[in-house]
């Protein structure tokens, strides 16, 4: 199978975590764009979607489903999303994308974070994906050497602008033995909006995709 076969198989699983008039949580990415072209198929059953972008908010009204504003729901019993990384923990590194923030926010509303991946994601430690970071673009240079004193080599993303207005560093060189501490301190920077390391939050449910099938985990309680 491709990897693009098995992001598609990780994504067509996440329907059976989708109950009857339901509003989704729908990241972002290719393997999320598997999984919206999924959901259209059951588009009658939903209420609607949450979205972290506006590339998925694009693909949902194209196939019909409703974009609701995070601010005028109540509640969000699952949020479906990809990963860059994701450990043995379910801590993830996302932001491949550059929709890290809006996916952040959405998964911390989420009651289920289920992260759907082809098993290339899967890493005993987190960081040799590049950490992305969002700043405030008159941060950046201080962002950066902050960035630096933590032991990575932040580079700006080249001619890339969030949702938000504003910049990624991707932050190479990391080598991520704490994640919880690491998301922490990044976001402590001043400037810094928010960073790809999903760990405070991470992921409840994994649907990770090999050839031979497409694995279900549960997360650990804490
Ligand atoms: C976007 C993300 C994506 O979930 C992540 O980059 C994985 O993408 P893909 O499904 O294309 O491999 O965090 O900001």
């Amino acid at each position: 199978m491709t990897q693009d076969e098995l992001k598609q198989a990780a994504a067509h699983a996440a329907l059976d975590y989708i109950t009857d008039g339901d509003i989704v949580g729908v990241g972002t990415g290719s393997t999320v764009n598997h999984f919206i072209n999924a959901l259209a198929g059951m588009r009658a059953r939903i209420r609607g979607a949450v979205s972290s972008s506006e590339a998925s908010s694009a693909r949902l009204r194209a196939h019909g489903i409703e974009v609701f504003d995070l601010n005028g729901i109540a509640s969000l019993p699952v949020y479906v999303d990809g990963a860059d990384e994701i450990d043995a923990s379910f801590a993830m590194i996302k932001g491949g994308g550059g929709a890290l923030t809006r996916e952040k926010i959405v998964a911390a509303v989420s009651e289920r974070f289920v992260c759907i991946c082809d098993a290339s994601k899967r890493v005993p430690v987190l960081g040799r994906f590049p950490l992305p970071v969002e700043v405030i673009p008159m941060a950046a240079r201080h962002v950066a050497r902050e960035l630096r004193r933590l032991g990575g080599e932040p580079k700006t993303r080249e001619g890339f602008i969030t949702d938000n207005g504003n910049l990624i560093l991707d932050v190479h060189g990391l080598e991520i033995a704490d994640p919880v501490g690491m998301e922490t301190r990044i976001n402590q920077i001043v400037g810094v909006v928010t960073n790809g390391l999903f760990a405070e939050r991470g992921a409840d449910v994994l649907l990770l995709a090999t050839a031979a099938g497409v694995e279900r985990h549960t997360a650990k309680p804490v």
